[in-house]
């Protein structure tokens, strides 16, 4: 097992100083598994006050990010300033969005995400969703070492309703499975694919156990101390 477990807070919209100050709290108290990345991502508002607060092996994650290095594009924010902030991560949502290449150019880390909505599961149009949606991203990613893939079905975000572990199981493995035969087969053995939606402490562990799901990236539950708990599934 060559891929270290690795896994994301999301914070979304969500947060002011004082609920912060409880999560960065329950972080530092832990404790975290060693052998588990952690990183979490805030609203930009708050991306150096979490950095200047957070211990140094929790990352900090900026949510999404501009395509340009700078310029009149209000309401932006630009990969050179999530660095500035110092923080090396960001989230990126949708994959045929050009930031890809861009963040990566600028030598952030990034967490794209990808996953199909309830009809086109149902339609049973899964692997075609999500290898379009992957093909758009690896057609601009340039280093791999500094992406981790999020895999998460629209349909299990903030709804309660998770993939089952074979569901997301079987879908991390076509995953892996495209990436071996579209990309390198090195590339497929190294990446981690993370499973997001609706994971909470009580599902997390079954989840950690599926060969290639290799880490979780969580919303609601990344706001409560569960959280530590989701970080150590591996355990
Ligand atoms: P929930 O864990 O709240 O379902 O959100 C998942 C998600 O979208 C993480 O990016």
């Amino acid at each position: 097992m060559g891929r270290k477990f690795f896994v994301g807070g999301n914070w979304k919209m969500n947060g002011d100083k004082e609920s912060i100050d409880k999560i960065i709290d329950f972080l530092k108290a832990g404790p975290l598994d060693p052998n588990c990345d952690v990183v979490v991502g805030v609203p930009a508002p708050y991306l150096m006050y979490c950095r200047e607060r957070l211990p140094e092996n929790v990352g900090v994650a900026a949510q999404n990010c501009h395509k340009a290095a700078k310029g009149a594009f209000t309401g932006e924010i630009a990969a050179a300033m999530i660095k500035d902030c110092g923080c090396k991560w960001v989230i990126l949502g949708h994959s045929e969005r050009r930031n890809v290449a861009f963040a990566l150019e600028n030598g952030l880390h990034i967490i794209p995400c990808i996953g199909e909505k309830l009809e086109e599961r149902e339609a049973g149009k899964t692997e075609e969703v999500c290898f379009k949606q992957l093909k758009a991203i690896a057609d601009k990613v340039s280093d791999w070492s500094r992406v981790v893939l999020a895999y998460e079905p629209v349909w299990a975000i903030g709804t309660g309703k998770t993939a089952t572990p074979e569901q997301a199981q079987e879908t991390h493995a076509a995953l892996r499975k495209w990436l071996s035969e579209n990309v390198s087969p090195e590339v497929a053995e190294n990446l981690r694919i993370l499973y997001g939606g609706s994971v909470t402490a009580a599902n997390c562990k079954e989840l950690a156990k599926c060969a290639d799901i290799d880490g979780s990236l969580v919303g609601g539950a990344s706001l409560k101390p569960e959280f530590v708990e989701i970080i150590n599934a591996s355990q």
